[in-house]
Order: structure tokens, then sequence, then C-alpha cells
């Protein structure tokens, strides 16, 4: 079997194409190393997934490449490429448009003129927006942030090209993903960080905010089952760690693992930050016979060994 991700360089992506090739397949990776946060953790990753999995990495964009000569013999495409950041994406605004929908409608007109059998595409529970109540996949979307409004398009254009074109795409909504090498600007991956170099965490808002934080080992599990499983084409499906935690007590747990109090401070709500996400995850138990595996405890103290051996963490505390 031959895989594309897209986004490889990525947290979600990293972690996919490295467990694709451990699982014996042909893995394409596909990344443009784009900004957003420090490119040269990426290009880390590409190289750590090039030397120690043999990944062949590819340098492009999706908004202006030549997608077909990417889906040579491809069986299967990940699609986790895109600009992320809920609170970011009130500014540049059309690099989240460009980024997260005309990227994906070039890649989804390549993939329905080509032989793959299934694009599994990384939806966000950002689509669902403001709610107070276990959401499954048939509740209503109201997306509360730029980023969550690009996100239900893609989404869209995944279930358009299924209906109109028999692509057998599959969305997988992803409830706020973290673990090892976990996006810099994410809650979690900041907390480590603020740790290791005694720094001040900015809690937005009171911190009783709540999240579906879901292990990205137990993701990474869930799309490659979402690669072969028996879905109709469009079928989209909610991805989540189970339960729902605070952020104050996650910010407790992140203490417990590094082994000492953080210095926290408080600033205003950020506009586009949701009060509570959780899911219902009967249709990922149905459909791929996947629940999640990794306790939030446990995956917080995965990441925080996993940052305190990385290099960024002995560059920060040899400072
Ligand atoms: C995350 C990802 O960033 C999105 O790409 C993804 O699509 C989204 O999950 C999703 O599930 O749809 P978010 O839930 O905001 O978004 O994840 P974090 O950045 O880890 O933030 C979690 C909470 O911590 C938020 O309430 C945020 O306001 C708060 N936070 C974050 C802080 O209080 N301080 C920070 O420095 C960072």
């Amino acid at each position: 079997m031959r895989s594309l991700v897209t986004g490889a360089c990525g947290f979600i992506g990293g972690h996919l194409a490295a467990a694709l090739a451990e699982r014996g397949q042909q893995v394409v990776g596909v990344d443009n190393f784009s900004p957003y946060y420090d490119p040269a953790i990426k290009r880390e990753t590409g190289q750590r997934l090039q030397q120690e999995f043999g990944v062949e990495i590819v340098e492009q964009d999706l908004r202006s490449c030549d997608v077909a000569s990417l889906l040579h013999g491809v069986d299967v495409v990940f699609h986790m490429a895109a600009q992320p950041g809920v609170r970011p994406s009130w500014d540049v605004f059309d690099t989240y448009v460009t980024s997260n929908l005309m990227a994906t409608q070039r890649l989804l007109s390549s993939c329905a003129r080509s032989g793959v059998k299934r694009v599994a595409f990384a939806s966000s529970s950002s689509i669902y927006g403001q709610t107070s109540r276990i959401v499954d996949e048939e509740a209503p979307t109201h997306p509360y942030s730029p980023y969550g409004v690009t996100k239900l398009a893609a989404e869209s254009l995944c279930r358009a090209y299924a209906e109109n074109y028999g692509l057998p795409t599959v969305s997988l909504r992803l409830f706020t993903v973290y673990g090892p090498s976990q996006r810099p600007d994410m809650a979690f991956q900041r907390l480590v960080s603020a740790a290791s170099r005694g720094e001040t965490f900015t809690i937005y808002g009171d911190g009783a905010q709540q999240r579906a934080f879901t292990y990205v080992g137990d993701v990474v599990e869930a799309a490659i089952r979402a690669a072969t499983a028996s879905v109709d084409p469009g079928t989209a499906i909610n991805i989540s760690g189970g339960s729902t935690t605070s952020l104050n007590e996650a910010i407790a747990e992140v203490q417990r693992a590094v082994g000492h109090p953080l210095s926290l401070r408080h600033e205003p709500d950020q506009a586009g930050d949701v009060r509570h996400t959780e899911a219902d995850i009967s249709r990922a138990k149905r459909l791929l016979g996947w629940t999640p595996r990794t306790p939030l405890r446990e995956g917080i103290e995965a990441q925080v060994r996993a940052f305190q051996n990385s290099r960024h963490a002995r560059a920060a505390t040899s400072r």
C-alpha cells in the first residue's frame, strides 16, 4: 500500500507518516514548511522521517504544485496539511482560505481523477462552535472562528466530491490533539515549554474552559483504520479522547508531570475560543472499531518526557 500524507512534517502528519512506515507501507510526505511556527522543527521531523522511517519527503505547496504528480501509485491520501490555529485566524484570513480550502479543492480534484481508494481528511471539532452538550456528527455545525469556518468548508468539499464523483472521502473531526511534539502554539506544549524555561504560562480566561483532549497516538490509529474501513463516501466521524477536562485540571496534570508548580497569569478570553467541547464517539466505535486508549495523565507524561528529551528543551535550558 502506498500512502500520501500531506502536512507530513507537522505535528499529526509526522506521527502518522512514521506509524504508516512502521507498518510496512510506502509513504510519501508532502509539506510546504510554512512559517506559522519555526520551520526548523518541521525540517527536523522531515529528516527523521526520511532517515529513520524511509519516508520520501517532497517540499511542495498544495496551493500551487502539480498535485497529480504526487498521486502516482497512491492508494490512500491522508490530508493533514492545514493552516492551524483557532485564535490567530482572525488575522491573515486569506492564508486560512488558501491553505485550508483552496489547497483541499486542488487535492480533491486531482484525487477524483486518480485511482485513490480513500481520502482521509483532518477536520476539526471547531466546526461545531459553541456547544454546551455532547455532540454527535448530526449536531448542527456553527463554527465560532474563521479557522472553523474554513475547516467546515473543506469538509463540505470532501462531501461534495464524494457525492458528485464518488470520491471515497472520510472526514475525521479531531478534538484538541496533544502529545509528543505538539505544535508549539498549543496549550500543553506552551505549558511544558514554560515549565522547562522557568517562564510564565498565560491562561486565556478563567481556565474553566473544557476540551475533549485527544492523544496523538490514538488519532493516528483512528486515521489508519479510516483508510480501509467500510464507510460511505463523505462520512464524518468524531475522533476524541473520550472525556472532557478543564484547562485548569489539565494544568494541574502538567504540574504533576513536570514535578513542580508553574508560574501562571490570566489574560482575557480570546475571540474564537469556545467554552466546551465534548464528543459522542459511538460512530467511531461502530465504523472504525476505534476507541481512545490513552488517559490524559499518561498522554501528558509522554508529552513531558518527549519535550525534556528534545533538542529544543536542551536549547531552552542551556540559555
Ligand atoms: C486545537 C487546535 O489548535 C486546532 O487546530 C484544532 O482544530 C482544535 O484544537 C480543535 O479541536 O478543533 P484548541 O482547542 O484551541 O485548538 O487547543 P489549544 O491551543 O491546546 O488550547 C486549549 C485551551 O487552552 C483553549 O481554551 C485556549 O484558549 C487555552 N490556551 C491556549 C491558553 O489558555 N493559553 C495558551 O497559551 C494557549
